[in-house]
């Protein structure tokens, strides 16, 4: 990753955590990038726009003219940028982002921006928690900006909770990632991923699945796109979305989709991380109707799906093949077992046991295991996991 001639905007909204944006400013600076900085109005009552302007080494914007009249160019400012990060994000901007509400200089550069656009929301506990805050988040990340949560400590009420901004580091690093180069283990390269759960229908109405959200499938999906690989990620049902062109996502539903889904791709693959929470049984009889609810007790029978992985394992000839493993108990032996049985060239562990790993959380801790060496590695968020293990197989292929 090099930040040397990258240019970035910085938007900084009116948040007691503005104050963080100087340090960031000095190391972007550092690093080599060019950076402008656009404020709303009532942020220059928690930061001083001359402190930014001289770290910045640029003029900072606050609106559409300056003093003398003269016009501030949002469209083009908006174009000059490589990347377009908003922090600290209030509450109200991110209402404004998710409606499109054009009311200040900073929303007309961000609506000019083409760049990819990074947000780090801060705000207090409760406030973070509003439903109006889950659903503006969910509606930004659909437009494809990538959202650095806010983090659990000390807020500037007094309470603790979830709400402060990320550090300045995190932020840093979460720029930075969006200029990972092109990595010559992965140009060029076609990748199949899945992504996700299966629901196994047991009739119209209800089904057998998993927690699994597809978030760790859909990071692995776009940091080897990021890399120049050519990613086809097949994901059971999740919430999750990409628009990386160089990712073709194939929805399905249940295991044997999920298996037919695979093996139109397997073949021409020459990389395969199977990292979707794949159903072991489906129901044998899947009822037209819904059932009804006539008797005390009901019984389900379910019969086994087939193996995906196991059978890729199987017809393996050129690939690489990469398995997951999510244990509860004998966390190592398990892994190790399915490594060999399925004939794999690796497989990650997450264990259930750990803290933060697994399901559903943002952040993942895992154990990689190829047939002759073991690497552990600390918990951290998926998409960090998801460089992690696309750095390790770049290193085996
Ligand atoms: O989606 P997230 O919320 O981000 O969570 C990520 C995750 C926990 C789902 C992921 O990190 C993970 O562990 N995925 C594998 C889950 C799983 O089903 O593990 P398993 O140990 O049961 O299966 C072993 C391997 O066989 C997996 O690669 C699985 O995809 C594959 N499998 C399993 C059963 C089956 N019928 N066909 C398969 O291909």
């Amino acid at each position: 990753m090099s930040l040397e001639n990258k240019k970035i905007i910085i938007g900084i909204t009116g948040g007691i955590a503005a104050y963080k944006i100087n340090y960031l400013v000095r190391d972007f600076v550092k690093a080599g990038a060019e950076v402008r900085i656009v404020m709303t109005k009532p942020t220059e009552d928690f930061v001083s726009p001359l402190t930014l302007s001289t770290l910045s080494r640029n003029k900072v914007y606050t609106d559409f003219y300056d003093e003398n009249k003269t016009w501030n160019n949002h469209v083009e400012l908006a174009l000059w940028a490589d990347v377009m990060l908003i922090a600290p994000c209030t509450a109200n901007t991110l209402a404004k982002i998710a409606n499109g509400i054009c009311d200040n200089f900073l929303m007309a550069v961000y609506m000019s921006a083409k760049c990819p656009v990074i947000i780090a929301p801060a705000m207090d506990l409760d406030m973070y928690a509003h439903p109006a805050v889950t659903r503006n988040l969910i509606i930004i990340e659909s437009f494809g900006h990538k959202i650095i949560p806010a983090e659990y400590g000390e807020l500037a009420s007094g309470l603790i909770g979830q709400g402060r901004l990320a550090e300045p580091e995190t932020i840093f690093r979460t720029v930075g990632n969006e200029f990972t180069d092109t990595d010559p283990a992965f140009a060029g390269k076609k990748i199949l991923i899945t992504a996700g759960p299966t629901f196994e229908n047991i009739d119209p109405v209800r089904f057998i699945g998993n927690h699994s959200s597809g978030k760790m499938g859909f990071d692995l999906a776009k940091e080897a796109a990021k890399r120049g690989a050519e990613v086809t990620l097949i994901s059971g049902p999740s919430s999750q979305k990409t628009d990386d062109k160089n990712i073709n996502v194939y929805r399905v539903t249940s295991a044997q989709e999920m298996f037919d889904e695979v093996f139109k791709h397997y073949e021409n693959a020459d990389i395969a991380i199977m990292s979707a929470a794949v159903a072991d049984y489906t129901p044998k009889v899947k009822a037209t109707e819904k059932i009804k609810k006539n008797e005390q007790e009901l019984t389900i029978e379910l019969i086994k799906n087939k193996d995906i992985l196991r059978t890729m394992g199987e017809k393996k000839t050129h690939q690489f093949l990469v398995g997951f493993a999510l244990e509860t108990q004998n966390e190592e032996e398990n892994a190790k077992g399915k490594l060999v049985k399925k004939n794999l060239d690796m497989i990650v562990l997450n264990s259930l046991r750990d803290e933060g790993a697994g399901f559903a959380n943002a952040t993942n801790k895992i154990k990689i295991f190829t047939p002759t060496e073991a690497q552990s590695f600390t918990l951290k968020s998926k998409e960090e996991v998801a460089r992690d293990i696309l750095n390790f197989i770049a290193q085996k292929l």
